[in-house]
């Protein structure tokens, strides 16, 4: 078998969010290895300015290549909007595959024509998300009603999936966007997966209309085993993939976020040498 279609896959995120991506291509390609990197040192991303996120997302892009993977999974809507143009042009040969939040399949499905995009403050202000959403509105007619989730990534670090404080913070973000006359909700944030059966009960408790919710994650797996198939970078070994992971942060974290979150327990490292923290508060 050719060294390339060996190795394994890259997937990040700035910290336990991108395990919702994680999840779906372990279950998709579950003979692929997977070496996932949650920068939670510097979580959250979508409070940072755009020079910021890039300048983390290309250093954690150099230190999965360093370890061997044949293409990238830039698993939050944060780097991929600040950052994904520059980590194409710095690895023009990597295969590299992004995640934005699904405003297409919601404009395709809102029956009301309201559409509440929830996510970080970094992806609703970006020129990117702005310009999907004028594209998307003009051929569809919906409206995009956005609302950052400012402190929602603390709560899911945290590990407060359920908790009163993070019920109070979510019921306050989704209570406008029902009001507005949402019928779709979009999860444009890989955090947000990990709460959206609260989301649920929260949008229960407001509305007897039926709502939408909307995750890219299972999307963002398909693409990948698109490009691996045309790149002929799939794994045809039968064996089991292995996951391997890495953090900025605490090990301890990232193992109980494996464990609770995925039930897996892959071996988990420490790397607080990547990047230059000087230039980031
Ligand atoms: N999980 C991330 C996303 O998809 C970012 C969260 C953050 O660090 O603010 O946007």
């Amino acid at each position: 078998m050719p060294m390339a279609q060996v190795a394994p896959i890259g997937i990040f995120d700035s910290g336990i969010g991108g395990l919702s991506v994680l999840q779906h291509i372990h279950q998709h390609l579950p003979h692929e290895d997977l070496l996932y990197f949650a920068d939670s040192a510097y979580a959250p991303y979508g409070d940072k300015s755009e020079a910021e996120i890039s300048a983390r997302s290309l250093a954690v892009t150099e230190f999965l290549l360093q370890s061997g993977v044949k293409a990238l999974v830039v698993a939050c809507n944060t780097a991929t909007t600040a950052a994904i143009k520059a980590i194409r042009s710095a690895y023009p040969d990597l295969p590299v595959i992004g995640i934005e939040p699904g405003l297409k399949p919601a404009a395709s499905q809102s029956q009301s024509k309201i559409v509440g995009v929830l996510a970080t403050k970094a992806t609703l202000l970006s020129a990117r998300l702005l310009t999907l959403q004028q594209q998307i509105s003009a051929a569809s007619g919906v409206r995009f009603e956005l609302q950052a989730c400012v402190g929602l990534v603390d709560q899911i670090e945290k590990g407060e999936l359920r908790s009163a404080q993070t019920a109070l913070l979510m019921r306050r973000y989704i209570s406008p966007l029902i009001k507005q006359g949402a019928d779709t909700l979009v999860l444009g944030c890989t955090h947000y997966p990990f709460v959206r059966p609260l989301i649920e009960e929260i949008v229960g408790e407001l509305t007897a209309q039926p709502v939408a919710v909307i995750d890219t994650g299972a999307a963002v797996s398909r693409q990948l085993v698109k490009i691996l198939t045309e790149n002929k970078l799939l794994r045809t070994s039968p064996r089991a993939g292995q996951v391997n992971a890495f953090t900025s942060g605490s090990q301890s974290a990232l193992t109980t976020a494996f464990a609770n979150l995925l039930q897996l327990h892959p071996p988990v490292s420490t790397v607080r040498t990547i990047g230059q923290p000087a230039g980031i508060s």
